[in-house]
């Protein structure tokens, strides 16, 4: 039986650690982009691009980051942060067209935040787990290049791993009184 949407919204979590080699059916992956899709967003612009990755791509990205690696912590810690990132199942880069207005930019980037979490969530509802993750790699300029991506034309708003979580790590959150002001 399907969640609940409070239950989905509620039991999703960031998965950090994968099964290795089970990746989630692509037509999954379409629906949950196509329902990305319907996010909100402002003068509909419709901002956000994505990019499914095949074997190659995901390789070239698990060598780089390795690399940017392995110049500060060598060559032990390079070779396995890149076993590790290439047992990783799924990998979609999202990217939001870059806007000249800062007004708009803001607007966009808000909107592509609302569609990558249609995306987390859908996902979840159909048990395949999600990482978004913006670290170093995301912004590198190599990234750009592999990915044939203008800089000036389309900025990363996140590297999403997808696949069946091999655990499910907890979290929390502070009470929203503590965050919740209500006026007159
Ligand atoms: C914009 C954005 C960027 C994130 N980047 C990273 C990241 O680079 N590395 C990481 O481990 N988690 C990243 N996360 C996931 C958060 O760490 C995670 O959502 C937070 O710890 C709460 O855990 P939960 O998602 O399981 O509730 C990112 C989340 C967002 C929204």
């Amino acid at each position: 039986m399907s969640q609940t949407i409070a239950e989905n919204i509620r039991s999703r979590r960031t998965i950090h650690n994968f099964i290795p080699d089970r990746v989630p059916p692509r037509e999954l992956i379409l629906e949950a982009l196509e329902l990305a899709n319907w996010a909100p967003n402002h003068h509909l612009t419709e901002p956000w691009r994505y990019y499914l990755l095949g074997p190659e791509t995901k390789e070239k990205l698990c060598r780089l980051n390795a690399d940017l690696l392995r110049a500060v912590r060598g060559d032990k810690a390079a070779d396995l942060k890149l076993q590790r990132w290439l047992e990783i199942p799924g990998w979609l880069i999202q990217t939001c067209m870059v806007s000249a207005n800062a007004v708009r930019m803001d607007e966009d980037y808000a909107a592509c935040c609302c569609a990558a979490q249609n995306l987390l969530l859908y996902l979840w509802s159909q048990g395949v787990g999600c990482k978004w993750t913006t670290g170093e790699l995301s912004r590198h300029e190599e990234l750009y290049r592999i990915l044939k991506l203008d800089p000036l034309q389309e900025r990363v708003t996140g590297l999403f791993w997808y696949g069946y979580a091999a655990e499910i790590s907890v979290t929390a959150r502070k009470p929203l009184a503590e965050k919740l002001m209500e006026l007159p």
